[in-house]
C-alpha cells in the first residue's frame, strides 16, 4: 500500500522534520515501499480524503501541528489509518516533560529535581528551591528551543523570558554536571529493546541546537558506556519509555551524574531525529542495522 511520509508542520523543528522526513522517504523508496511526502497535517487530512494513504510514516517533530503531542495520532484513530511510532497516550504524555517526570516519579525512576513554572512564578524563589546552577525549558517544545542554562541569579530572568515565548508551562530542572547519553529503542512484535547507548561530547559547553544539527565537531561514542553501566542505563531507558505509554520506536535522553555515577531520566522523543546527525540512526548502524532497514523495521511496527 501506500505510505505517506509525514514531515515539516507548523512547529519550532519544522526544519530539523523536513531534513529526517527525506531521508526516511528516501530509504523507504530504497526499499521498494511506495512512499511519498505529505507537508503538515491539512496536506495529510486532503491525502486522506482522496483515498491515496494505507499508512502513515510520522517524522513531525514537536508540539504545535500536532505531530508529536497525541493530536495527530488520535485523527488517525478516529480516521483508522495505521501509523508509526506511539499511540495517543505515549505521544501527549511524552510531549510534557513535567508530567512525564510525575509518572517517572511516581515508579520510582530517577529523574532531576524539578519546578513546574507558568508564566508570571516567581523564577528566583523556585531557584532557592532547587538550588543554582538550574535548566530552565519549555516543558513541551523539542531540539533545545527554549533551553537555557542557569548558573546564578542575574541570568533566571532572561532565562524564562525566553522559554516563556513557547507555549503552555515551564520547567526548572537542577543541573546534573555530568555525561549527556541517549537510548534509542525500537519495537520487534510486542517486545520492545534497547539500542545501545550513545554518549554525546559536544565541543561547547553542552548539547544545544547547534551542537546538534549545525556543528560538525559533536562527537558521539556509541556504545556510551560499558559492562555495568551499560547493561543499566538500557534497562532505565526502556522501563522509562514503557511507563509512558510509548510503542513502535523512541529515543530516551538520560543524564549521568559525574560524581555519583548515578542516571536521569530527562524525557522520552516519540518522533526523534532522522537526520544525517541524529542519533538513532547511529545506534542502530552499532549493531549493524542500516538507515534503511531501521526505517523499514519502524515501518513493520505500524499497528491499529
Ligand atoms: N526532537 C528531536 C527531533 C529529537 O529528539 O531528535
Ligand atoms: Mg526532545
Amino acid at each position: 500500500g501506500r505510505v505517506a511520509v509525514l514531515m515539516g508542520g507548523t512547529s519550532s523543528e519544522r526544519e530539523v522534520s523536513l531534513d529526517s522526513g527525506r531521508n526516511v522517504l528516501e530509504a523507504l523508496r530504497s526499499r521498494g515501499v511506495d512512499a511519498f511526502a505529505v507537508d503538515g497535517i491539512p496536506a495529510l487530512i486532503d491525502a486522506i480524503r482522496h483515498g491515496g494513504v494505507d499508512r502513515v510514516f510520522n517524522i513531525l517533530h514537536g508540539n504545535k501541528g500536532g505531530g508529536e503531542d497525541g493530536v495527530l495520532q488520535g485523527l488517525l484513530e478516529a480516521l483508522g489509518v495505521p501509523y508509526t511510532g506511539s499511540n495517543v497516550l505515549g505521544s501527549s504524555l511524552s510531549m510534557d516533560k513535567i508530567r512525564t517526570k510525575q509518572v517517572w516519579l511516581s515508579l520510582g525512576l530517577p529523574t532531576p529535581r524539578y519546578v513546574r513554572l507558568s508564566k508570571g512564578d516567581d523564577v528566583h524563589e523556585a531557584a532557592r528551591e532547587l538550588g543554582l546552577p538550574v535548566i530552565l525549558k519549555p516543558s513541551c517544545e523539542g531540539s533545545s528551543v527554549g533551553v537555557s542554562r542557569v548558573f546564578d541569579d542575574a541570568g533566571l530572568d532572561a532565562a524564562m523570558d525566553l522559554a516563556a515565548r513557547y507555549p503552555g508551562e515551564m520547567l526548572m530542572e537542577q543541573m546534573i554536571v555530568g555525561d549527556e547519553l541517549t537510548v534509542g529503542v525500537l519495537g520487534d512484535g510486542a517486545m520492545h529493546h534497547a539500542l545501545p547507548s550513545i554518549r554525546i561530547v559536544p565541543k561547547g559547553e553542552w548539547y544545544d541546537y547547534n551542537a546538534k544539527y549545525i556543528a560538525e565537531d559533536t562527537q558521539y561514542l556509541c556504545p556510551g558506556l560499558s559492562g555495568q553501566d551499560e547493561t543499566e542505563i538500557r534497562q532505565v531507558a526502556l522501563e522509562a519509555f514503557v511507563a509512558a505509554g510509548c510503542r513502535g520506536w523512541g529515543r530516551v535522553d538520560v543524564m549521568r551524574d559525574r560524581s555519583t555515577g548515578r542516571f536521569f531520566l530527562l524525557e522520552v522523543n516519540t518522533a526523534p531525529g532522522m537526520t544525517s546527525h541524529s542519533l538513532v540512526p547511529k545506534a542502530a548502524r552499532q549493531v549493524g542495522v542500516s538507515f534503511e532497514e531501521l526505517c523499514w523495521r519502524i515501518l513493520e511496527q505500524t499497528v491499529l
